[in-house]
């Protein structure tokens, strides 16, 4: 029996939305086919983005979306991008499949896809190949109100008002496809650039968001905020309000990946293990910032995450399409209980990518779209959002393959505005169910409902069979003296609302 205390009365912090944001970029068929097929195509659309894509979306709550990269956002110009479409530069995407990106999608279209979804925008600029003066003024371009001569020119291309931009980001993975960068260097770009990022309204201040470490490479997080912080003058505390971090899980390492869909139960457990890997990298990383930072002001934004494997056979290998199956379900539920556990620093975190790529909550072909098993985890786990992470400890046993060895269940808990505790327990296992006796001090229970995704490890939504994995009714819970007791079965995600 696994024992699971949740200490009612005990609210930690609150747990920002934001943790549950989403990633898009000018990669394969993300923007292009995914969210935006342009106002003359017969696919239903509202101003080019597509309708159904944005219907689901708005269903699991989008809180932020970053955009234009990734990789692309480095050599994305956004003057190419303004302007009658007809007259827009045609260019190379580089990075990915060598296509030609008309820049048909730009600035006023992701703020319009934004303002649809009712999501914030996070907007990356390009620190590696663009100068601190078009920096400078694509954020007076998006948020200045007044008169300039970038707020002239978003008027002549039809928006007299600014747009709200909460989040900017001073470049993206600068020690590699940023430019290659040493962090010394790196953060001497990052303290000019963040100079002329301006909030022009200071009741609306952007939050900067610095590039942060790949995976462990901890001496870029020291050496950035080492040469950041050189002076520790208290007034740099705000020119920095986010450090990012980027981690995918490859299970069968960085070259061959592995296929998302056929593999066996070793490369399963492994799978989790090195998803499991999250909460140590964000404990290591959380020491450094913590040297630099006690008050943790400074966000962590793990703004590039989730699994990463070999393209989907016959699909452009520069697209990064790839099928998703209830192995990344698990990923996704055990991943958010670690963030909602350390969103005491972790404050935003972004799935790489919404649509079409990697670990995608949807995907599309022509007309079609699917919800992916992944999707239905950020459906149950919406009720988190601005939450009270509420104290939670669970006793848990070790299972796997070989050296693959991970507790068998994780969990995490939160109260909502409407004083409902929200349970969310994934269980790893492949093959076992596992009894689970909750108590819940500090609190009555009256009423308990739950849901759950349950399928084996390998079923998956196609566009043939969309409904393969969906949400069930989980009504097997019984209410104790002391709380709850259930039976998890294997290979699950389970949502309990509990009044
Ligand atoms: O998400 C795909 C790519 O992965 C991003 O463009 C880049 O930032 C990362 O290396």
């Amino acid at each position: 029996m696994a024992k699971l205390t949740i200490y009612g009365d005990v609210q930690l912090n609150k747990i920002p939305k934001e943790i549950y944001g989403h990633f898009s970029e000018h990669l394969g068929r993300c923007i292009y086919g995914g969210l935006y097929v342009g106002e003359d195509s017969p696919i239903p659309n509202v101003n080019g983005m597509r309708t159904d894509v944005v219907e689901a979306l708005k269903q699991i709550r989008v809180p932020v979306l970053r955009w234009p990269g990734g990789c692309f956002a480095d050599e994305y110009h956004w003057r190419d991008g303004i302007g009658p479409k007809n007259s827009r530069k045609k260019m190379i995407n580089t990075h990915w499949g060598g296509v030609v990106e008309d820049n048909s999608f730009g600035t006023h279209e992701f703020f319009e896809l934004c303002r649809q979804l009712g999501c914030q925008a996070y907007v990356n600029g390009n620190l590696g190949s663009g100068t601190v003066q078009e920096m400078s003024e694509w954020v007076e371009y998006i948020t200045f109100d007044g008169v300039s001569p970038m707020a002239q020119l978003r008027a002549e291309n039809g928006r007299e008002a600014p747009w709200e931009l909460p989040f900017f980001g001073v470049g993206n993975e600068n020690w590699g496809c940023g430019g290659n960068m040493t962090p010394e260097f790196y953060a001497n770009e990052y303290r000019r650039y963040q100079t002329y990022v301006r909030s022009y309204h200071p009741e609306r201040p952007i939050q900067k968001i610095c590039c942060g470490a790949n995976v462990d490479d901890y001496e870029w997080t020291e050496g950035v905020l080492k040469t950041c912080f050189r002076h520790s003058e208290p007034e740099l505390h705000g020119f920095m309000d986010g450090l990012s971090l980027h981690y995918y899980v490859h299970p069968e390492g960085w070259k061959s990946k592995g296929s998302a869909t056929e593999f066996d139960r070793e490369v399963f457990y492994k799978t989790m293990y090195k998803a499991l890997y999250m909460e140590h990298l964000i404990e290591e990383h959380e020491k450094i910032m913590d040297k630099y930072d006690p008050e943790r002001k400074i966000a962590m934004v793990v703004d590039e995450w989730g699994t990463w494997y070999t393209v989907e056979p016959g699909t452009n290998p520069g697209f990064l399409f790839q099928q998703n199956t209830m192995r990344d379900a698990l990923v996704a539920g055990l991943t958010l209980n670690i963030f909602n556990k350390h969103s005491n620093r972790v404050r935003m975190a972004n799935l790489a990518q919404v649509v079409n790529v990697l670990q995608a909550v949807l995907l599309t072909e022509g007309d079609q779209m699917v919800k992916t098993p992944t999707y239905h985890v950020f459906d149950m786990y919406k009720h988190h959002q601005d939450g009270m992470l509420v104290k939670s400890q669970l006793e848990t046993e070790q299972i796997g393959s070989g050296q693959w060895q991970i507790p068998n269940l994780t969990e995490s808990v939160s109260l909502d505005s409407q004083g409902v505790l929200h349970i969310t327990v994934t269980n790893l296992s492949a093959e076992d169910s596992f009894p689970v006796e909750a108590r819940i001090l500090g609190r009555a229970v009256r009423e308990v409902q739950g849901e759950i995704l349950c399928r084996p490890m390998h079923a998956m939504n196609t566009f043939e069979a969309p409904e393969t994995v969906r949400i069930d009714p989980f009504p097997q819970t019984e209410l104790t003296r002391e709380g709850l007791r259930f039976t998890i079965p294997a290979c699950s995600v389970v949502h309990l609302a509990v009044k």
